[in-house]
């Protein structure tokens, strides 16, 4: 039975079974140099598959090209080498980028007009899910008048009526404070269980974020980036931050960071 949220977030997204979604095999990425700068090897020999539904979380240190997989995930940049298989996604930038000068509600709405909606029929079909993401009243907000958990909230919907397959998010909530991070994982995470399923590319600095969210966990080495680890999360949902299972997973990961960075 589709809740009544996923009835409101068409288009209805057909499911492929078998055969991964996302597939990127041996893929190198390079910036190449410019007037003031060396060129930069930014991806390295990167294969990584995801089926669809599933949330794959991207950790890695600063600079080792997380957010520009997510640019060649979302056909912002094409790989150098090597081959790289996605459905159409959407990319929620690292900052929210809204548009200053649009209330909270023509922002959330912004994809659907860019899609061919007519303003009013757009607005109508962002102000439906304002309330479940806790915006109620704030519609004609302008973004300086919004908190920073706000911002974001408006900027996932934003993503999220974009009607795309794949959802890729760039530290969504890399910005906030703990608290009302943690507010916005068990947020994120109940909104993904109603909605109809979308495949996640999540990038993330915290690894116990990773852990509470993800399906699987892509550990990058340092630039250029490589896979040193894909670590499975078989735990049920909802996941405690203090739960052993999620710790155990934290710790391998963390070492496997540390020991990367010495390399
Ligand atoms: N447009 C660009 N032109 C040239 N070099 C770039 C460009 N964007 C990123 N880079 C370089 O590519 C490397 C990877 O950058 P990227 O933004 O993908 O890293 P990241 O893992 O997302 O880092 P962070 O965690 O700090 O956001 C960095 O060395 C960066 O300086
Ligand atoms: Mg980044």
């Amino acid at each position: 039975m589709p809740s009544e949220l996923q009835s409101r977030l068409e288009p209805v997204i057909p499911p492929t079974q078998g055969r991964a979604e996302i597939v990127l095999e041996d893929v190198d990425f390079g910036y190449p140099p410019a007037r003031t700068q060396p060129g930069v090897q930014a991806l390295a020999g990167v294969s990584l598959q995801a089926h669809h539904g599933e949330l794959l979380a991207v950790v890695g240190p600063s600079g080792c090209g997380k957010s520009t997989l997510l640019e060649l995930l979302c056909g912002l940049r094409a790989p150098d080498r090597g081959s790289l298989r996605c459905p159409p996604a959407v990319l929620m930038p690292q900052r929210d980028l809204l548009l200053p000068w649009l209330s909270a509600l023509d922002n959330a709405a912004l994809a659907l007009r860019i899609s061919g909606l007519s303003r009013a029929h757009a607005r109508t079909r962002a102000a439906a899910l304002f309330g479940e993401l806790g915006l109620d009243g704030f519609q004609s907000a302008r973004p300086h008048e919004l908190s920073g958990g706000m911002r974001q909230r408006v900027a996932f919907l934003r993503t999220l009526l974009s009607g795309k397959r794949v959802l890729c998010l760039d530290e969504p909530f890399g910005a906030l404070d703990a608290i009302t991070r943690a507010e916005m994982q068990q947020w994120l995470a109940g909104t993904l269980a109603r909605e109809q399923p979308r495949t996640v590319v999540l990038v993330t600095h915290d690894v116990e974020e990773a852990v509470l969210l993800a399906d699987r966990v892509i550990v990058l080495s340092p630039r250029p980036g490589r896979i040193l680890d894909t670590v499975d999360v078989p735990i049920e949902h909802p996941r405690g931050r203090t739960d052993l299972a999620v710790l155990e997973l934290r710790e391998r990961i963390l070492h496997t960071l540390s020991v990367g960075a010495r390399v």
